[in-house]
């Protein structure tokens, strides 16, 4: 299995794995908000990556950037969507696939990154609801409790307030 940045070219592959491993009842939406963040310019890089396997696509992560509302400052990423191939689950890849991107991200700067799903699934990668709560999201959650942060720096004290996301993720139906 290898991971690598995903292109336009990517993107239907892309779709198909989040349509085959989110639940019907929100594979559509989580499917177009993938694609939507691959075609998405913006002056902060989104990270997109694939995991193949013999060629194929079978996992996919996108970290957008977020800024603090009120300063515009880039305070961090958020990890949405994340998705393996039912077939591949299991065997790593969406492990390797988030610490891919967390190593990324460490590179590029003293970050928090933010994700919003299951915390039984996310707090292995060192991910806290407690930090994630001084940062009030975009828009109101509809599960709370998947509200979480992990910082990448722990020289770095960031202040808490309301964070911005990119326009693919500025949706209520995705909070
Ligand atoms: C969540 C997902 C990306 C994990 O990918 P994966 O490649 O199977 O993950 P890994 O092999 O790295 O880790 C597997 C572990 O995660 C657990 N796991 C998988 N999905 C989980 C979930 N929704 N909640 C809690 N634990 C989960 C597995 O039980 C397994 O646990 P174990 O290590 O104790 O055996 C994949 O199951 C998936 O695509 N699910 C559907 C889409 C989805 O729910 N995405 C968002 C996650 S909140």
């Amino acid at each position: 299995m290898q991971i690598r940045e995903a292109t336009i070219d990517d993107a239907k592959s892309i779709k198909n794995v989040h349509l085959q491993a989110f639940d019907k009842s929100e594979s559509k939406l989580v499917s177009e908000l993938a694609v939507n963040l691959l075609k998405e310019n913006t002056h902060v890089k989104i990270i997109s990556l694939v995991a193949i396997d013999n060629n194929q696509i079978v996992g996919h992560a996108a970290f957008s950037p977020v800024f603090y509302e009120n300063t515009n400052e880039h305070l961090g990423y958020i990890l949405a969507p994340l998705a393996v191939s039912p077939k591949f689950q299991k065997s790593n890849i969406g492990s390797s696939l988030v610490k891919y991107g967390l190593d990324i991200i460490s590179n590029l700067g003293s970050f928090i990154v933010f994700v919003y799903g299951d915390p039984q699934y996310y707090s292995r990668f060192g991910f806290k609801t407690d930090l994630a709560n001084n940062f009030i999201p975009p828009y109101t959650l509809q599960f709370p409790d998947g509200w979480h942060a992990l910082k990448l720096s722990s020289a770095v004290l960031f202040e808490g307030g309301s964070i911005r996301c990119v326009d693919s993720l500025n949706d209520p139906k995705l909070w």
